[in-house]
């Protein structure tokens, strides 16, 4: 099975922004036909005419009707504007695709209006630093979002004292997702708390034929997402962080009791885990041949809604109970933007309680403002609002809050590297690689 390094993850990303499945793309109430088809590379949009076009890698059910809310909404109040919706699918997961477009649309002086982008390093190091985003404190002065934001995210969100990106939500990283019925058919009673509860569960679910976590790593990122679930059980926050200032070394033995948990847990994945995609793991998931748990964002929550389909409840990842990690999505204005003002209508909309109400119920994320109709969010959606307000908050890894973006690719492929080889002390070589490439300091 394929291992990958950087420079050929980028190329695989690359090429696939190169054979765009567009998400096909006009957005309610605006004129069919302006938009690229599927495999139609996104051509910049005309400078003159008015339009809105907005990158992002929401093509998942759950996130399509997201952002079509939004969509609706800005309509609504803009009908003469064309929304060009240039989602594109596909590619290394978390917007490989997009992100690569991304990068060759900005650094050839042709952004889209706005994009979906990570709060925090993401939006930092790859846009605000190479001087790429214009300063949006007019708009949130406009718009009272200084009053409506907590102060730590607008903090997260901004360079040098000024707020870079409209958050339009909050991502729980750390959920364990299962299917009660298997669990019930493998005797197990309830989803496991922690880690040596978690293969207890395993060992009947496999004695039951069930696989007990669904593992989707074709490509990288996925184990990358649920290894930062584990780091959260062996360091502190303190040791945590320390991960991304140096102070704590990525060779350390708390990493490694990390690792390990990761390799065993493949031995209970789906044994396709190898050849499944990040796209395809939820329609494993609902299967009745399927696994029996998934550790994943809460997307997951919007996904499954979407399909209509209701066996499954949820639970802290092991052993992170009042621990809360932390990613969100924001939309920014990049410099020079061929249609600002219908940009800066948009993440009025984005910004908007309105706006947030609409996507964030569908999304299966929270909203990022502070006083929603609360009426609007489910069961799984107050707990977390809940949870968001009384547990740690630790900055995700995979989702770019906590580190830049390539870290974040190196990190992926060291954890990939360890599903496809299974050799815990070379993928953490392959961390502490990139963690001295990443230059980390306090
Ligand atoms: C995350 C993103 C989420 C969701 C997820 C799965 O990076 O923040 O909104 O889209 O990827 O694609």
């Amino acid at each position: 099975m394929k291992s990958f390094n950087r420079r050929e993850f980028m190329k695989f990303t690359a090429m696939g922004a190169g054979s765009l499945a567009l998400a096909a793309c006009v957005a309610p109430g605006a004129a069919p036909g302006a938009a690229p088809g599927a495999g139609e590379a996104a051509a910049p949009v005309a400078a003159g005419a008015n339009q809105l076009e907005i990158f992002s890698w929401w093509t998942s059910g759950g996130e399509v009707e997201a952002l079509n809310a939004i969509y609706e909404i800005y309509s609504a109040n803009y009908p003469d504007t064309e929304i060009i919706n240039a989602a594109l699918t596909g590619g290394a997961g978390q917007g490989g695709n997009m992100k690569a477009l991304l990068e060759t649309r900005m650094q050839g002086g042709q952004p889209p209006d706005s994009f979906q982008v990570h709060l925090g390093r993401e939006l930092i190091d790859s846009h605000v630093v190479p001087d790429r985003m214009e300063d949006l404190s007019f708009l949130y002065e406009e718009e009272g979002l200084n009053d409506v934001f907590p102060k730590d995210l607008i903090d997260i969100a901004s360079y040098d004292g000024k707020p870079y990106s409209v958050p339009v939500n909050i991502h729980r990283s750390n959920v364990l997702w299962y299917r009660p019925s298997k669990l019930e058919a493998a005797g197990v009673a309830e989803a496991p708390k922690t880690w040596d509860e978690f293969f207890a569960a395993a060992e009947k679910l496999k004695a039951a034929g069930i696989p007990a976590l669904a593992i989707a790593e074709i490509e990288p990122n996925f184990s990358g997402h649920v290894f930062e679930n584990i780091l959260l059980t062996q360091l502190d926050q303190a040791g945590y962080l320390g991960l991304f200032n140096g102070t704590t070394g990525w060779d350390d033995e708390r990493v490694t009791k990390a690792l390990d948990i990761l390799n065993k847990a493949y031995d209970y994945a789906n044994e396709d885990y190898l050849s499944t995609s990040w796209g395809d793991i939820n329609d494993r998931f609902v299967a009745d041949d399927g696994p029996a748990m998934m550790i994943m964002g809460d997307w997951t929550h919007g996904v499954l809604m979407s399909k209509g389909f209701t066996d499954y409840r949820w639970a802290p990842a092991p052993d992170t109970a009042g621990i809360f990690m932390v990613l969100s999505d924001s939309f920014g204005l990049p410099k020079n933007a061929p249609h600002r003002d219908n940009a800066v209508n948009f993440l009025r909309v984005c910004g908007s309680r309105e706006g947030q109400d609409a996507f964030n119920p569908i999304k299966g994320s929270i909203p990022a403002r502070t006083d929603p109709d609360l009426s609007k969010y489910d069961e799984y959606l107050l707990s977390a609002m809940e949870d968001f307000k009384s547990n740690t908050l630790s900055p995700s890894i995979q989702h770019g809050a906590a580190v830049k973006q390539s870290f974040v690719l190196d990190y992926a492929i060291a954890i990939n590297n360890l599903a496809t080889n299974r050799d815990v002390a070379g993928a953490q070589a392959m961390l502490v690689q990139a963690a001295t490439d990443a230059e980390f300091m306090v």
